[in-house]
């Protein structure tokens, strides 16, 4: 198994007393799966991400991630996995304005210490599986939604790195431009092998996953295969 949880609770204190946001979740998911995360908003999606994301900790609970054990691991180690290991995509796409598509897209290489030349060659070859190879020199503003979300894939998927997390990819996009991102998204899944782990709360997006798992307040609520 890529992914191992196992009853990861989360909770924040509020006024002397305890938040419980996340109850004792528990799950697996395999190398190349397609897995949409569903749920109503303040179920505690974006929380559970972070955590798988290696973005957070738990505040108790196992998290096996390819292996490791994630919950031994310091800040640095937490960096390193996900430098390694994790794409992220975002619902506000979180490129860099008044920078180049394909200095956005070089940007997770800058971290990860790999040489210029070699930075330029990768960031374009990313942008060409998005489709956005004409377009590497705009920036954010001369892009639209869609765009900016393709740039932000290309991002996640440099590092070669195999899962890809997407907090509600679509949430900004029209549904033209959603569908279009969800077929990204499934090629990545399908052509290239990523793993993909998505948040929405739309059911016609969760349809693009091959399971969908669905959380109410903190805890699984179903765990199902899509039938296509
Ligand atoms: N850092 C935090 N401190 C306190 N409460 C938080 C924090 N982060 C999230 N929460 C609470 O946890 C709940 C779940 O949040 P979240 O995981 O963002 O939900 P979702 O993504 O499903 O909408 C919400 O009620 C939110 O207010
Ligand atoms: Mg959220």
């Amino acid at each position: 198994m890529l992914i191992e949880v196992k009853n990861i609770k989360k909770s924040y204190p509020l006024d002397g007393l305890k938040l419980n946001i996340l109850k004792g979740i528990s799950l697996e998911i395999g190398a190349g799966e397609f897995v949409a995360i569903m749920g109503p908003s303040g179920s505690g999606k974006s929380t559970l991400m972070n955590i798988l994301g290696c973005l957070d900790q738990p505040t108790s609970g196992t998290y096996y991630l390819d292996g490791i054990d994630v919950n031994k691991l310091d800040a640095d180690g937490l960096a390193d996995i996900r430098n390694r290991k994790i794409g992220f995509v975002f619902q506000g796409f979180n490129l860099l304005s008044r920078t180049t598509a394909l200095e956005n897209v070089e940007l997770p290489m800058v971290y990860a210490g790999i040489p210029a030349a070699e930075r330029r060659e990768k960031a374009v070859k990313a942008l060409q599986k998005v489709g956005l190879k004409e377009r590497m020199y705009h920036q954010p503003n001369q892009l639209s939604g869609g765009q900016q979300q393709r740039v932000a894939i290309a991002r996640a998927i440099v590092n070669e790195a195999p899962i890809i997390f997407a907090d509600e990819p679509t949430g900004n996009l029209d549904s033209k431009m959603s569908l279009e991102i969800m077929d990204l998204f499934t090629r990545l899944n399908k052509d290239l092998g990523r793993t993909i782990i998505l948040v929405t709360h739309e059911e016609d997006i969760a349809r693009f996953a091959d399971r969908v798992i669905k959380i109410v307040d903190g805890e699984i609520h179903s765990d199902e295969k899509v039938i296509k």
